[in-house]
């Protein structure tokens, strides 16, 4: 059964254009980092090279390679071949296409400004960064130990026929790197204003047109590939503001085996829960705009501080998370001052089971923040309180009067009657600097935020 996919065309996430990598932060290159220039020439390529290692491509190890001007690294032979196939390769070579066109280097000697360079490469640096690609790309590989990587570099060049005083170039940069079992593509863009040679049939003067760059993967098997879904179109010139990691001009793929891997999808973004227009004397926090939050400054023994939020439709407050943990301790710190209390109501207790502490709504009882560890104690008639200063939870008897924070969800738009009303705290600051999560700035008790 064949399950490989004849040409799978991989997404290309369009990003701001005119994003691109810069030079700086391109492996570095050329002859002063211990590259070598590839001769100039029309169609032409390096010499075999052998590898240090054997290197995985498709399914293949591979202890040489061929550096090739028209743009691409390839294995088993070097590429003549100036227009790319937009299909399948049938010849003998399995290729590594940053960017197949036809690039002429002719007319030109290689130099700093403008040339071909190539290197193996073991330094630590280079393995250091082709790690951070990886890692980014593909999270589950944190641990690898890359051992390797080949790095070629297309600075400043031309499409046939060259002219060495023509400004059109392009600057591109292919790193293979491995560990010894699986290896990896990294295609860095930096400047590419051509897509197509002359004999391509390309624009003379442009280099657009005609039969575009192809860039991807092909096994030289006649049947699998993978190519970036703008290969042969126009749009290919585009490519340094696209991406297939969210970094405009960089692309990162998996390439040991038969099937090359793209990058694992980001995880979606958080749901944005419908925002609830939470009824006056109540707040929300952005971290979850469907809650609302209500402060009952009535001293009040834990039954009757539920009571009165149950009154209204809602709960005492559960702290489930850090962020709701630090955040409310602290607005209620701010609106209990005035109180000469240290600790206010949660939703939690152990009443039912004297070893279980539990939300009074039945939610799992995962996250805490205990000052000690309570659950060596043995105490029965205990319910939690937090501690207005520090957000410690600490237990406490049933019977003690505190006052209380509830959480509702805004349902009928019933008005906590008890709770304080917000405005009548002047001293509030408007901006309270988040410690939980999104370490940003939230506005959370002006109008504009509590409708
Ligand atoms: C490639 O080399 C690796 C490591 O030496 C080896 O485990 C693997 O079997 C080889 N693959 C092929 C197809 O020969
Ligand atoms: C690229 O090559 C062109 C033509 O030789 C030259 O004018 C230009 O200065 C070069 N650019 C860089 C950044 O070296
Ligand atoms: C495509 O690759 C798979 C896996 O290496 C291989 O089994 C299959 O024969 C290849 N297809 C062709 C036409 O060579
Ligand atoms: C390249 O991107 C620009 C800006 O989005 C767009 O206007 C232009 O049409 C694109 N070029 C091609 C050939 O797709
Ligand atoms: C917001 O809170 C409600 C009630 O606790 C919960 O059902 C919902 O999953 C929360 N949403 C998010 C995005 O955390
Ligand atoms: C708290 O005490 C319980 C029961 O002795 C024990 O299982 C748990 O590991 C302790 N937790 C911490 C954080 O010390």
């Amino acid at each position: 059964m064949q399950k490989y996919l004849l040409l799978l065309n991989l997404a290309v996430i369009v990003l701001t254009v005119n994003a691109v990598v810069e030079i700086t932060d391109f492996f570095p290159f050329g002859v002063s980092h211990g590259d070598q220039y590839l001769e100039s020439g029309d169609d032409t390529s390096s010499a075999k090279q052998n590898l240090l290692i054997s290197f995985p491509f498709f399914g293949y190890n591979h202890s040489s390679l061929w550096v090739n001007v028209n743009g691409a690294i390839s294995f088993n032979a070097p590429i003549n071949r100036y227009t790319p196939t937009c299909a399948p390769v049938h010849h003998e070579y399995r290729m590594i296409s940053p960017f197949w066109a036809d690039v002429d280097t002719e007319f030109e000697d290689p130099t700093p400004g403008s040339s071909i360079t190539y290197r193996e490469s073991t330094d630590l640096a280079d393995l250091q960064k082709a790690k951070n690609e990886i890692v980014h790309a593909f999270p589950d590989f944190s641990h690898i130990d890359l051992t390797w990587t080949y790095i070629v570099t297309w600075y400043n060049v031309t499409f046939f026929r060259d002219i060495p005083t023509r400004t059109i170039r392009n600057t591109f940069q292919a790193a293979i790197t491995t560990d010894g079992r699986h290896s990896f593509a990294i295609f860095y863009y930096n400047k590419i204003q051509w897509t197509t040679g002359t004999a391509s049939n390309g624009h003379h003067e442009k280099g657009t047109g005609g039969t575009s760059a192809q860039i991807g993967f092909d096994a030289g098997d006649s049947h699998n590939r993978t190519m970036l879904d703008v290969s042969c179109k126009d749009s290919v010139i585009n490519i340094s503001s696209m991406s297939n990691v969210e970094k405009p001009g960089v692309f990162v793929f998996r390439i040991d085996s038969a099937e090359i891997i793209k990058p694992y999808t980001l995880p979606p973004p958080v749901i944005v829960q419908e925002k609830l227009e939470c009824p006056p004397n109540s707040i929300q926090l952005r971290i979850n705009e469907s809650v609302c939050y209500s402060f009952h400054p009535a001293l009040s023994q834990f039954v009757i501080a539920e009571r009165e939020c149950n009154s209204f439709g809602a709960s005492l407050v559960s702290l489930k998370n850090k962020y709701t943990s630090v955040y409310i301790p602290q607005l209620a710190n701010l609106l209990f001052k005035h109180l000469e209390v240290e600790q206010f109501w949660i939703n939690a207790h152990r009443l039912i089971d004297e070893n279980t502490f539990e939300w009074t709504n039945g939610e799992d009882f995962v996250f805490t923040n205990w000052k000690n560890n309570r659950s060596e104690e043995k105490v029965i008639n205990e319910c939690v309180a937090v501690n207005l200063e520090k957000g410690f939870w600490k237990t406490e008897d049933c019977f003690a009067r505190l006052p209380f924070v509830c959480e509702f969800y805004g349902e009928g738009k019933k008005v906590p009657q008890t709770a304080l009303v917000l405005e009548e705290f002047p001293d509030l600051p408007n901006y309270i600097y988040e410690t939980g999560v999104h370490q940003t700035f939230m506005k959370i008790l002006d109008k504009g935020d509590r409708q």
